[in-house]
Protein backbone atom coordinates (compact mmCIF):
# COMPACT_ATOMS: atom_id res chain seq x y z
CA UNK A 1 0.00 0.00 0.00
CA UNK A 2 1.40 3.18 -0.87
CA UNK A 3 0.45 5.91 1.70
CA UNK A 4 1.88 9.54 2.27
CA UNK A 5 4.72 8.78 -0.04
CA UNK A 6 5.93 6.03 1.61
CA UNK A 7 5.54 2.16 1.46
CA UNK A 8 4.28 0.86 4.22
CA UNK A 9 3.34 -2.94 5.42
CA UNK A 10 -0.61 -3.33 5.94
CA UNK A 11 0.65 -5.11 9.13
CA UNK A 12 2.64 -2.43 10.58
CA UNK A 13 0.61 0.54 12.38
CA UNK A 14 2.07 3.96 11.37
CA UNK A 15 2.66 6.34 13.65
CA UNK A 16 1.43 9.71 14.07
CA UNK A 17 3.56 12.18 12.74
CA UNK A 18 4.47 15.25 15.10
CA UNK A 19 6.03 18.41 14.70
CA UNK A 20 7.54 20.68 17.46
CA UNK A 21 7.72 24.60 17.60
CA UNK A 22 9.91 25.85 19.70
CA UNK A 23 12.30 28.97 20.94
CA UNK A 24 14.25 28.15 23.82
CA UNK A 25 15.35 25.42 26.06
CA UNK A 26 13.49 22.80 24.84
CA UNK A 27 12.79 20.69 28.07
CA UNK A 28 9.14 19.47 26.96
CA UNK A 29 10.22 19.03 23.77
CA UNK A 30 13.21 16.40 25.23
CA UNK A 31 10.04 15.04 27.00
CA UNK A 32 8.19 13.99 24.03
CA UNK A 33 11.10 12.86 22.17
CA UNK A 34 11.86 10.53 25.30
CA UNK A 35 8.06 8.81 25.39
CA UNK A 36 8.22 8.68 21.29
CA UNK A 37 10.95 6.48 21.55
CA UNK A 38 9.42 4.15 23.80
CA UNK A 39 7.80 0.76 22.45
CA UNK A 40 4.08 1.61 23.08
CA UNK A 41 4.33 5.00 21.95
CA UNK A 42 1.60 5.69 18.72
CA UNK A 43 3.34 8.70 17.49
CA UNK A 44 6.83 9.98 16.34
CA UNK A 45 8.65 13.55 15.61
CA UNK A 46 9.25 13.87 12.47
CA UNK A 47 10.43 17.49 12.44
CA UNK A 48 11.45 20.59 15.35
CA UNK A 49 11.21 24.38 13.78
CA UNK A 50 12.32 26.62 16.03
CA UNK A 51 11.91 30.70 14.98
CA UNK A 52 15.60 31.08 17.27
CA UNK A 53 18.51 29.93 15.70
CA UNK A 54 20.32 29.19 18.82
CA UNK A 55 17.72 27.47 20.75
CA UNK A 56 19.16 24.98 22.96
CA UNK A 57 16.23 22.81 21.88
CA UNK A 58 17.42 23.13 18.21
CA UNK A 59 20.49 22.25 19.24
CA UNK A 60 19.23 18.88 21.55
CA UNK A 61 16.79 18.04 18.54
CA UNK A 62 20.30 17.73 15.80
CA UNK A 63 22.40 15.79 18.43
CA UNK A 64 18.82 13.44 18.09
CA UNK A 65 19.46 13.46 14.34
CA UNK A 66 16.13 15.04 14.19
CA UNK A 67 15.07 16.87 11.12
CA UNK A 68 15.81 20.88 12.83
CA UNK A 69 15.08 23.99 10.98
CA UNK A 70 15.84 27.43 11.65
CA UNK A 71 13.41 29.90 10.56
CA UNK A 72 13.91 33.10 10.35
CA UNK A 73 11.16 35.88 11.46
CA UNK A 74 13.28 38.88 10.73
CA UNK A 75 13.71 37.92 7.36
CA UNK A 76 10.72 36.47 6.18
CA UNK A 77 8.21 39.26 6.94
CA UNK A 78 5.58 39.85 7.26
CA UNK A 79 4.06 37.39 9.30
CA UNK A 80 1.99 35.18 6.41
CA UNK A 81 5.29 34.93 4.76
CA UNK A 82 6.81 33.74 7.80
CA UNK A 83 4.10 31.43 8.62
CA UNK A 84 4.15 30.00 4.58
CA UNK A 85 8.04 28.88 5.05
CA UNK A 86 6.79 27.27 8.17
CA UNK A 87 3.53 25.56 6.65
CA UNK A 88 5.81 24.52 3.28
CA UNK A 89 8.25 22.21 5.96
CA UNK A 90 5.39 21.02 8.07
CA UNK A 91 3.87 19.70 4.85
CA UNK A 92 7.40 18.23 3.37
CA UNK A 93 7.25 16.31 6.60
CA UNK A 94 3.73 14.90 5.86
CA UNK A 95 2.71 16.50 9.85
CA UNK A 96 -0.20 15.76 11.86
CA UNK A 97 -0.10 16.99 14.78
CA UNK A 98 1.78 20.76 15.51
CA UNK A 99 2.95 20.53 19.37
CA UNK A 100 4.02 24.51 20.42
CA UNK A 101 6.90 23.85 22.88
CA UNK A 102 7.85 27.14 24.94
CA UNK A 103 7.02 28.53 21.48
CA UNK A 104 7.21 32.07 22.07
CA UNK A 105 5.54 33.39 19.40
CA UNK A 106 1.63 34.02 18.89
CA UNK A 107 0.25 31.65 16.00
CA UNK A 108 -1.05 33.43 12.93
CA UNK A 109 -3.89 33.12 10.76
CA UNK A 110 -2.10 31.53 7.84
CA UNK A 111 -0.65 28.68 10.37
CA UNK A 112 -3.79 28.33 12.09
CA UNK A 113 -6.06 27.94 9.06
CA UNK A 114 -3.55 25.49 7.82
CA UNK A 115 -3.35 23.18 10.36
CA UNK A 116 -7.06 23.65 12.45
CA UNK A 117 -7.81 21.56 15.34
CA UNK A 118 -3.90 20.12 14.67
CA UNK A 119 -2.18 22.53 16.68
CA UNK A 120 -1.51 22.00 20.46
CA UNK A 121 0.39 24.04 23.43
CA UNK A 122 1.57 23.42 26.87
CA UNK A 123 0.95 26.72 29.07
CA UNK A 124 2.50 26.31 32.66
CA UNK A 125 -0.93 27.18 34.84
CA UNK A 126 -4.43 25.82 35.41
CA UNK A 127 -6.06 28.01 32.57
CA UNK A 128 -8.32 30.29 32.64
CA UNK A 129 -5.88 31.74 35.02
CA UNK A 130 -3.24 32.86 33.99
CA UNK A 131 -2.51 32.98 30.62
CA UNK A 132 0.05 35.14 28.76
CA UNK A 133 4.10 35.36 30.25
CA UNK A 134 5.83 34.68 33.13
CA UNK A 135 2.17 32.40 34.34
CA UNK A 136 3.84 30.79 36.96
CA UNK A 137 5.08 34.36 38.85
CA UNK A 138 1.80 35.43 38.37
CA UNK A 139 0.33 32.66 39.98
CA UNK A 140 2.80 33.07 42.67
CA UNK A 141 2.40 36.51 43.20
CA UNK A 142 -1.55 35.91 43.10
CA UNK A 143 -1.37 33.68 46.21
CA UNK A 144 -3.24 30.50 44.68
CA UNK A 145 -2.79 27.42 46.76
CA UNK A 146 -2.72 25.23 44.20
CA UNK A 147 -1.54 25.87 39.89
CA UNK A 148 -0.63 23.95 37.47
CA UNK A 149 -0.22 22.84 33.52
CA UNK A 150 -2.87 22.50 30.85
CA UNK A 151 -2.22 21.36 27.30
CA UNK A 152 -4.97 22.83 24.77
CA UNK A 153 -5.45 22.91 21.63
CA UNK A 154 -4.67 26.52 19.65
CA UNK A 155 -7.41 29.34 18.70
CA UNK A 156 -6.90 33.14 17.59
CA UNK A 157 -6.96 34.06 21.06
CA UNK A 158 -3.77 33.84 23.47
CA UNK A 159 -4.15 30.03 25.74
CA UNK A 160 -7.77 30.68 25.09
CA UNK A 161 -8.19 27.18 23.46
CA UNK A 162 -10.02 24.36 23.97
CA UNK A 163 -8.49 22.55 26.86
CA UNK A 164 -7.09 18.85 26.54
CA UNK A 165 -5.78 17.87 30.15
CA UNK A 166 -4.63 19.82 33.32
CA UNK A 167 -2.56 18.87 36.12
CA UNK A 168 -2.51 20.54 39.45
CA UNK A 169 0.49 21.35 41.68
CA UNK A 170 0.50 22.38 45.02
CA UNK A 171 1.68 25.46 45.89
CA UNK A 172 3.89 25.40 49.07
CA UNK A 173 4.13 27.91 51.85
CA UNK A 174 7.85 28.06 51.68
CA UNK A 175 8.17 27.82 47.70
CA UNK A 176 10.16 30.58 45.81
CA UNK A 177 8.42 31.21 42.49
CA UNK A 178 11.49 29.28 40.58
CA UNK A 179 11.01 26.36 42.67
CA UNK A 180 7.36 26.48 42.09
CA UNK A 181 7.90 26.51 37.99
CA UNK A 182 10.00 23.36 38.67
CA UNK A 183 6.99 21.21 40.37
CA UNK A 184 5.15 22.50 37.44
CA UNK A 185 7.55 21.49 34.47
CA UNK A 186 7.42 18.03 35.86
CA UNK A 187 3.98 17.57 35.46
CA UNK A 188 4.09 19.60 32.08
CA UNK A 189 6.71 16.92 30.71
CA UNK A 190 4.19 14.26 31.76
CA UNK A 191 0.77 15.53 30.40
CA UNK A 192 1.88 16.32 26.84
CA UNK A 193 2.84 13.25 26.31
CA UNK A 194 0.01 11.89 27.07
CA UNK A 195 -2.23 14.81 25.73
CA UNK A 196 -0.57 13.44 21.94
CA UNK A 197 -1.59 10.19 22.40
CA UNK A 198 -5.01 10.78 23.39
CA UNK A 199 -4.99 13.17 19.79
CA UNK A 200 -3.01 9.41 17.67
CA UNK A 201 -5.76 7.37 19.92
CA UNK A 202 -8.58 9.49 18.04
CA UNK A 203 -10.08 10.42 21.34
CA UNK A 204 -10.03 14.11 21.40
CA UNK A 205 -13.35 15.41 20.27
CA UNK A 206 -13.90 19.17 20.21
CA UNK A 207 -17.86 20.18 21.02
CA UNK A 208 -17.82 23.95 20.81
CA UNK A 209 -15.13 25.10 24.04
CA UNK A 210 -15.23 21.63 25.20
CA UNK A 211 -12.64 18.24 24.38
CA UNK A 212 -14.56 15.65 24.82
CA UNK A 213 -12.05 12.53 25.55
CA UNK A 214 -13.80 9.16 24.70
CA UNK A 215 -12.96 6.08 27.00
CA UNK A 216 -11.25 3.24 24.79
C1 LIG B 1 7.09 25.74 29.57
O1 LIG B 1 6.88 26.14 30.89
C2 LIG B 1 5.80 25.77 28.80
O2 LIG B 1 4.69 25.47 29.58
C3 LIG B 1 5.72 27.19 28.30
O3 LIG B 1 7.05 27.52 28.01
C4 LIG B 1 7.94 26.74 28.79
C5 LIG B 1 8.87 26.06 27.83
O4 LIG B 1 9.86 25.32 28.49
N1 LIG B 1 4.81 27.31 27.19
P1 LIG B 1 10.74 24.31 27.67
O5 LIG B 1 11.39 25.10 26.54
O6 LIG B 1 9.86 23.23 27.15
O7 LIG B 1 11.77 23.81 28.64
Amino acid sequence: MFVRGKIINRQMKEKGRVAILLSGRGSNFEAIYHSSLKNEANFEIVVVISDKKKARGLERAREFNLNAFFVSPKKLKPKEVYERKIIEILNEHYVDLVCLAGYMRIVGEELLNAYNGRIINIHPSLLPSFPGLHAQQQAFDHGVKVSGCTVHFIDFGVDTGPIIIQETVEVKEDDTEEILSQRILKEEHKIYSRAISLFFENRLKIIGRKVIISVL
